[in-house]
């Protein structure tokens, strides 16, 4: 019982709202999260009574003081074998029949259905790159869905095993090396913001690869797609144009352009820099601040930031620094 309060403890303790499978945000979690409750239940019951009975004959049977006797020797007992045969088999059977129609459920193929939404999802170390194939739109760290169609993603990596989890969302999906392409499906029908994790050991930044979902309106999603596709001016200032062209978008993309390093639309309106350093007003901790913050911290020193990363430190003063953040934060995105 101690240790049963213990597990109940630690997995409450883990109920942060947004990084909880014990709350799920939808009806693939949900079902999930279901088999969790019935797999739980079935383990409490069949572990209560296996505690009392064992409590039971450690009392009643124990040795008392002055007997000397031995206790009656049992050889075998063919009606008890048979019951502690048959309960596990029904046990695991109402167990295994749900998970495998869940399993088998969620396996469902949404990736020639024309009413979902498509998305490639293309690990790296130590980002995530999301491509609507559909709408020509790519773009990295934040998966913007609407809230009203399901998503089939199929998931890819473009170097190491790493895997696609949002605890809230949907179960963990392994990018597997090799060109191995693994699909799967969620919906998503409360907006909001979902956190999702790496959830395979993938180098030193594997606890640093976070990811966003952000669930919004069906209008608003359309209005995105549409600012992803608008042409974004240049840096007035000529100098920074040219430090930008030389030393940001031999990688990186900005606009509907294909590169395979994150694509920087946007990236003023995320929730993050680099997917850790949190965007806000309010810095309390120290992975917090203002975007353009963030981005003066990620340029200066990436390995600094996140360790492994293959994003170089460039030779820039820091003055350059400040000017290319300052441009990058003023990239925003109304939607
Ligand atoms: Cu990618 Cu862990």
């Amino acid at each position: 019982l101690p240790l049963l309060a213990g597990m109940v403890l630690l997995l409450s303790a883990c109920g942060r709202a947004d990084l909880s499978t014990l709350r799920p945000q939808g009806p693939v979690a949900e079902e999930q999260f279901g088999l969790m409750k019935l797999t739980i239940t079935i383990m409490v019951i069949v572990i209560l009574i296996v505690f009392v009975i064992a409590g039971y004959v450690i009392i009643r049977f124990r040795r008392r003081p002055g007997d000397k006797t031995i206790p009656v020797q049992v050889e075998g007992n063919h009606k008890l074998e048979i019951i502690w045969t048959v309960i596990p088999i029904v046990l695991l059977i109402i167990i295994g029949i749900p998970t495998v129609n869940t399993v088998f459920g969620l396996a469902k193929d949404h990736t020639k259905d024309p009413n979902a939404l498509q998305v490639k999802v293309t690990a790296h170390q130590y980002w995530w790159e999301f491509e609507y194939p559909n709408l020509g739109v790519k773009t990295a760290q934040e998966l913007l869905v609407p809230n009203d169609v399901i998503i089939s993603v199929e998931a890819k990596t473009a170097d190491v095993l790493h895997s696609f989890w949002v605890p809230s969302l949907f179960g963990k999906i392994d990018t597997n090396p090799g060109g191995n392409v693994n699909t799967m499906y969620f919906e998503a029908p409360k907006t909001g913001v979902y956190l999702g994790k790496c959830a395979e050991l993938c180098g030193p930044s594997h606890s640093l690869m976070d990811f966003k979902v952000k669930v919004v309106d069906r209008a608003s999603f359309d209005r995105w797609v549409a600012a992803m596709k608008n042409p974004v001016a240049p840096p007035q200032d000529q100098e920074v144009a040219d430090l930008l062209n030389k030393q940001c978008l031999s990688c990186h993309a900005i606009g509907s352009n294909g590169a395979a390093f994150p694509n920087l639309m946007g990236i003023g309106s995320r929730q993050t820099v680099a997917g850790i350093l949190v965007n806000t007003d309010q810095p309390k901790y120290e992975n917090e601040g203002s975007v353009e913050q963030n981005l003066e911290k990620w340029i200066a020193d990436p390995q600094a930031v996140k360790p492994g990363t293959l994003m170089p430190k460039v030779d820039l003063t820091q003055d350059q620094v400040k000017a290319i953040a300052e441009y990058l934060a003023g990239l925003k995105l109304d939607y």
